[in-house]
């Protein structure tokens, strides 16, 4: 049906017709804003309706209310935001509990610096704020960008919407040339509470806390739907700096504070654990009473260039913990114990409950571990809660700390009702109902069936498209699954053979539920754009058992090319000879790693899955570390003791560089650093004609 021109609207037709759009165009704004994922308008449609809905408008304004969603400014929905690069990764930080972990940190600083107990180390104490980090951007004293974290390399452009904040300087005077600052963006309770009671009235998305509401409220197409929100901002550090901001972490806070940032006031400079922890309690006791959320308080190391020295590990600062508040507990009750079976096989219970209600957050699922937990042992066979055992029917407590999977933490055995039966652990698996097996000394049991396990390959599937892995826009778990389920994914190969598939055969993908000509030309067009990765992802994505992220980037850094990676693999399989060697010898890969290595490449139907994956894609060595450092691409030895530097520094200097660490003297070694004490390798690396050094020439290369 062709619709008459604007033009020649009776205003009667105008009326019946803007009764139609105005709710549409509403509907399509809120669920583009509440979870990102509009259904109801196609794109083009969106604006065609919005569009001619304005134009109706402008002809009669009398029919025009107040709010007409016509007048919200900001994209259609769909297109999104812009995506940023960030100069300088986002990290992520690791968790403490308890007091134990705090000590634990520290120690592990104290053992990388080779300081001893006694001496001084300050730590800066900072609550962490509940909200979602921002990166602000200056170019020479303004504004230039804010992104999201995003996934911690690529962000989301919210600059618009970053500078409705207050707290947020737009232009700052005497700033470094570029200087970029990160910090939290938050809402406050009671900021909170009252635009959930708007939104109630107006009839729109209540948000479940303040931190999904500064989220959703600093996300949005539409800047002036951010304006009309209270958000704050705490700085909490920086990434790419033309200048230095200071010696010490406080030192640069306050020069955040003078160019105009709000720094939090319950930030402390702490000389040793003790005051950390007293400050950690001092804190925790006003919690309630501060007027945003805090989950915990964040623990630096307070100077610089220690900070530096430390460096980061893959996702996280080694210089950084996050020591969270104590957990929220809730009792409820058992309704059944469940065995989920991972992508290595594992059997695991989760518990499924009657649904409560823990620190805000309704939980109906916890973990509960393995076999022995649920027995109430823990990994030495020891009785942990008493000893009791957990069965169906019993009443449990469970508890809920910070970003954790919930779990049970108590049983009250008093209320056990009569006959509950102990749980009895399966002895073969729930999905493909092979014998799951545990060996001596592990507390897993594993489904045996491998990847004749439809629950392993498709876990398998799953993992290789997460996040870290191939991390493919619109091919998440849900798409993952019904691609599986209908068999049009099997192993991960076929992922990159869908668009072929879809257009030659009977059904194509508009034809399924869920899809449209654009969500499938989008998933095809991300796709290909993956078709180009680097070793290690592709290497961490096979899934291999005890391949994580850092093996994967060890392997690859060690191994420079795929097909070279390949190669010994398979000369490995035997788990003698050089190659098996070469492969053990490589720093941070014992036997472990290496027998499940070995296992795989020898196992054939994993080796087919793997050589067809490689042969869809281009595999990109790792990129050599910008380094113009002399050891860049070597491989090196430490062997005897180090006076200035320790061992574990020296391997995270050496591997920052671009050096490969390897345990063992072989030809292949570059240079070997011999201290005091160093015996065979030594001689073995004179005898094999590689350079030996001493510690003050490693010095030298590294700059020290
Ligand atoms: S420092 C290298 N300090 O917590 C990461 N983070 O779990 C340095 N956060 O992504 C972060 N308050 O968004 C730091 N006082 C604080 C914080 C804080 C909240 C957030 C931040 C970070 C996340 C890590």
């Amino acid at each position: 049906m062709r619709e008459s021109e604007v033009d020649s609207l009776t205003e009667q037709e105008a009326k019946t017709e803007l009764k139609q759009l105005l709710p549409l165009i509403e509907e399509a704004n809120r669920e583009y804003h509440a979870d990102d994922d509009p259904k109801i308008l196609e794109d083009g449609e969106y604006d065609r309706i919005k569009k001619r809905a304005a134009a109706i408008e402008k002809r009669f304004p009398q029919l025009r209310p107040d709010d007409s969603p016509t007048s919200s400014i900001g994209s259609p929905p769909k297109e999104g935001f812009a995506k940023i690069a960030h100069a300088v990764k986002l990290l992520s930080l690791e968790n403490a509990f308890e007091q134990n972990d705090v000590e634990k940190f520290d120690a592990g600083i104290r053992r990388f610096l080779g300081y001893g107990t006694e001496k001084a180390l300050e730590y800066m104490s900072e609550p962490k704020i509940d909200g979602l980090s921002l990166a602000l951007r200056y170019e020479n004293g303004s504004l230039a960008s804010a992104a999201t974290r995003g996934d911690g390399s690529v962000g989301e452009d919210v600059t618009a919407n970053a500078k409705t904040i207050r707290d947020i300087p737009k232009v700052i005077e005497s700033a470094p040339e570029v200087m970029e600052i990160r910090g939290e963006v938050y809402m406050s309770r009671n900021d909170f509470l009252e635009l959930n009671e708007s939104q109630k009235e107006a009839g729109s998305k209540v948000f479940a806390n303040p931190r999904n509401a500064a989220a959703g409220s600093l996300r949005q197409l539409d800047v002036s739907i951010t304006r009309s929100r209270k958000l704050g901002f705490f700085p909490h550090g920086w990434g790419e700096v033309s200048e230095r901001l200071g010696a010490t972490v406080d030192v640069a806070m306050q020069r955040l504070d003078d160019f105009g940032f709000k720094i939090n006031p319950n930030t402390k400079v702490c000389g040793d654990l003790n005051e950390l922890l007293e400050h950690y309690r001092d804190v925790e006791s006003m919690r309630s009473s501060l007027a945003y959320d805090i989950d915990g308080m964040v623990y630096k190391i307070n100077d610089l260039v220690l900070q530096e020295r430390l460096g980061v590990r893959t996702h996280s600062p080694r210089w950084a913990i996050s020591h969270k508040f104590s957990a929220e507990t809730a009792w409820t009750q058992l309704e059944a114990i469940e065995i989920q079976v991972g992508r290595t096989g594992a059997l695991s219970p989760v518990a499924r409950l009657k649904p409560v209600n823990v620190g805000g957050v309704v939980v109906s699922n916890a973990t509960l571990h393995n076999e022995d937990y649920v027995a109430g042992l823990d990994a030495n066979g020891n009785p942990i809660r008493g000893g009791v055992d957990i069965r169906v029917g019993d009443w449990v407590e469970l508890y809920r700390g910070g970003d954790v999977i919930p779990k049970i933490s108590a049983v009250d055995s008093n209320r056990r009702p009569d006959g509950a039966k102990r749980f009895n652990f399966p002895k073969t698996c729930p999905v493909c109902q092979s014998k799951a097996i545990r060996p001596e000394g592990d507390a897993v049991r594993r489904c045996t069936a491998g990847l004749g396990c439809r629950a392993q390959v498709f876990e398998r599937l799953k993992h290789f498209v997460s996040r870290n892995a191939f991390d493919i826009e619109g091919l998440g778990d849900k798409q993952v699954e019904q691609f599986f389920e209908d068999g049009w994914i099997r192993e991960p190969a076929d992922i990159f053979n869908l668009e072929e598939k879809h257009l030659s055969g009977d059904e194509t993908l508009e034809d399924r539920e869920g899809w449209g000509e654009k969500s499938a030309s989008n998933l095809f067009q991300a796709i290909r754009d993956r078709k180009r990765i680097t070793m290690n992802r592709l290497v961490f994505a096979l899934g291999i058992r005890h391949v994580g992220e850092t093996v994967a980037v060890r392997l690859s850094r060690h191994y420079g090319e795929w097909s070279n990676f390949v190669t010994a693999m398979d000369s490995a399989v035997e788990q003698e000879g050089s190659a098996w060697d070469e492969l053990i010898s490589i720093e941070g890969i014992g036997n472990t790693i290496a027998e499940s290595l070995a296992m795989t490449f020898a196992n054939e139907r994993e080796r087919e899955i793997i050589g067809n994956i490689a042969a869809v894609l281009e595999i990109d060595p790792m990129p050599e570390i910008a380094s113009k450092s002399p050891i860049a691409g070597k491989t090196i030895v430490f062997t005897g003791t180090m006076e200035e530097m320790t061992r574990p520094e020296a391997k995270a200097r050496a591997e920052e560089a671009g050096a490969k660490v390897s345990s063992s003297v072989s030809s292949k070694t570059d240079i070997v650093v011999a201290g005091p004490g160093s015996g065979s390798k030594e001689k073995k690396a004179r005898a094999l004609g590689v350079q030996v050094i001493r510690e003050s020439e490693w010095l030298g290369m590294v700059g020290n």
